[in-house]
C-alpha cells in the first residue's frame, strides 16, 4: 500500500503524544487511513531537551524547513504566530496537507491560510484548536450544514473553568486555584491569555466562523476575562441559584438598528444551576449548540491536555491521509462573508 510522509513540527505537550501514537499505533492507523503513515521527522528548538515522552533521537531536528519539503502531511504543534504561519504556508505551497491545533494562529490568520490551501487544492484541518478532544468543528461545519444554528454557548477554556469551579466548589482563592491550574498544566505559558479571555475569544472566533459560515475578525470579538470575578460574587450567584462561568457566546442577532448579524463575545456569565453548562466541572469544556431543526445539542469532554488533544490531531491526520489516497472533498472549509459581526453596543440589551 501507499506510504505517506508525515512531518511533525513541535514535540511539546501535544506533539510528543502525537509522535508516540503515530509510532506505537502505526499498524492500526495504516489500516484506517488506507496508507502507511511514516513519521519522517520532528522539528523542535532543542534536540537535547528533556522530554516526558521518549522519542527516537534520529527523528529530532532543528531544521523544520528541510523537514517540510517532500512531506505529504505536516502537523504543526509549535504554537504561536511565527514561525508557525510561515511553515504552514511553505507546507501548502509544496503540496502538503496541514493539521494544526493552533487557535491563536487560526483566529488571527485563518482566512489567509484557508485561501492559500484552497488555491493549491490542499487542506488545513484544525479540530484540536477548539475544545481539544471534543469533536465540535466537524459537526458544526459538516453534520449541521443542513440546519440553521441559532446560538452557540460554550465553555472553551479549561483553566478558567477549573479556577472558577475551585472557587465555587471548594472556596479556594483565585490565586490558589490559579496555582493549582498551573501545576495541572492547564494554563498557557502566558496565563493572561487564559484569565483575560484571549484564548476563549480565539476559540469563539473559530466557532462563530463555522457555525454561521461567515468571516469574523477576532480583534472585534467582545472579551472580558475572569480577573474581576470575586469570591463574594460567586457566593451571591450561588445563593441566587446561579454559577459564574466564562462563556464564549456566538449567535445570530438583530442589532438595535435592525441589522442582522453575528454577535461573538466572551465574558463571565451567570448560568442557572439547572443548565447543562453549570455542571461542567474542573478543566472540562462543553459546547452547547441550539439549531433550528436539531434543537439543543451538547458536546462535552476534555478541553486540554497533551494526550486528549493528540486524539483530535490524529483524527485529522487519518482524514487527510484518506483524502490523499482516495481524493474527494476537503474536510474543513473556508468562510464566506455573509453576516456582519455586531459590536457589543449593538446587542447590549439582547443578553
Ligand atoms: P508546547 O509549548 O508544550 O510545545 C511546543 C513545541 O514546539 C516544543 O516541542 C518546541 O520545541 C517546539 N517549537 C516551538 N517553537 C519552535 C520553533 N521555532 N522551531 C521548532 N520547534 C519549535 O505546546 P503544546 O504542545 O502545549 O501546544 C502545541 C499547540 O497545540 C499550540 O498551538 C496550542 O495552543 C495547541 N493546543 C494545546 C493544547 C494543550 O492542552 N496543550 C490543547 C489544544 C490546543 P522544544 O521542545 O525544543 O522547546
Ligand atoms: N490554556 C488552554 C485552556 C489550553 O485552558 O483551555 C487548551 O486550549
Amino acid at each position: 500500500s501507499r506510504t505517506l510522509r508525515i512531518a511533525l513540527l513541535g514535540a511539546g505537550n501535544v506533539g510528543s503524544q502525537v509522535a508516540r501514537l503515530l509510532i506505537e499505533n502505526r499498524t492500526e492507523l495504516a489500516a484506517r487511513a488506507g496508507a502507511d503513515l511514516e513519521l519522517v521527522g520532528i522539528a523542535v528548538r532543542d534536540v537535547d531537551a528533556k522530554r516526558d515522552v521518549e522519542l527516537p533521537r534520529e527523528l529530532l531536528t532543528t531544521d523544520a524547513d528541510s523537514l517540510i519539503v517532500g512531506a505529504d502531511i505536516v502537523i504543526e504543534l509549535m504554537g504561536g504566530i511565527e514561525p508557525a504561519r510561515s511553515y504552514i504556508l511553505k507546507a501548502v505551497e509544496s503540496g502538503a496537507d496541514v493539521v494544526t491545533g493552533n487557535k491563536a494562529l487560526l483566529a488571527a490568520h485563518g482566512s489567509e491560510l484557508l485561501e492559500a490551501t484552497e488555491q493549491v487544492g490542499a487542506e488545513i484541518s484544525y479540530e484540536a484548536s477548539v475544545a481539544a478532544a471534543i469533536p465540535i468543528l466537524r459537526p458544526l461545519r459538516d453534520s449541521l450544514a443542513g440546519d440553521n444554528i441559532r446560538r452557540v454557548l460554550a465553555i472553551v477554556n479549561g483553566s478558567t473553568n477549573f479556577i472558577l469551579d475551585r472557587m465555587d466548589q471548594n472556596g479556594d482563592s483565585m490565586a490558589d486555584a490559579s496555582q493549582l491550574a498551573r501545576e495541572l498544566g492547564y494554563l498557557e505559558a502566558d496565563p493572561t491569555l487564559d484569565v483575560e479571555g484571549w484564548d476563549a475569544a480565539q476559540k469563539a472566533t473559530i466557532l462563530a466562523r463555522l457555525a454561521f459560515h461567515t468571516s469574523i475578525d477576532t480583534e472585534r470579538v467582545y472579551r472580558e476575562g475572569i480577573t474581576g470575578v470575586t469570591a463574594e460574587q460567586i457566593e451571591a450567584a450561588k445563593s441566587a441559584g446561579y454559577v459564574i462561568k466564562l462563556l464564549a457566546v456566538a449567535e445570530r442577532l438583530t442589532a438595535e438598528d435592525g441589522t442582522e448579524g453575528v454577535s461573538a463575545r466572551v465574558y463571565p456569565a451567570l448560568v442557572p444551576r439547572e443548565h447543562p453548562l453549570a455542571s461542567v466541572h474542573g478543566g472540562n469544556n462543553a459546547v452547547f449548540v441550539d439549531a433550528e431543526a436539531a434543537g439543543p445539542l451538547m458536546f462535552y469532554g476534555a478541553g486540554a491536555g497533551g494526550l486528549q488533544t493528540a486524539s483530535a490531531i490524529l483524527g485529522d491526520v487519518v482524514s487527510a491521509a484518506r483524502r490523499h489516497v482516495a481524493g474527494g472533498p476537503g474536510l474543513v472549509g473556508s468562510s464566506h462573508a455573509a453576516l456582519p459581526l455586531l459590536s457589543i453596543d449593538d446587542v447590549i440589551t439582547k443578553y
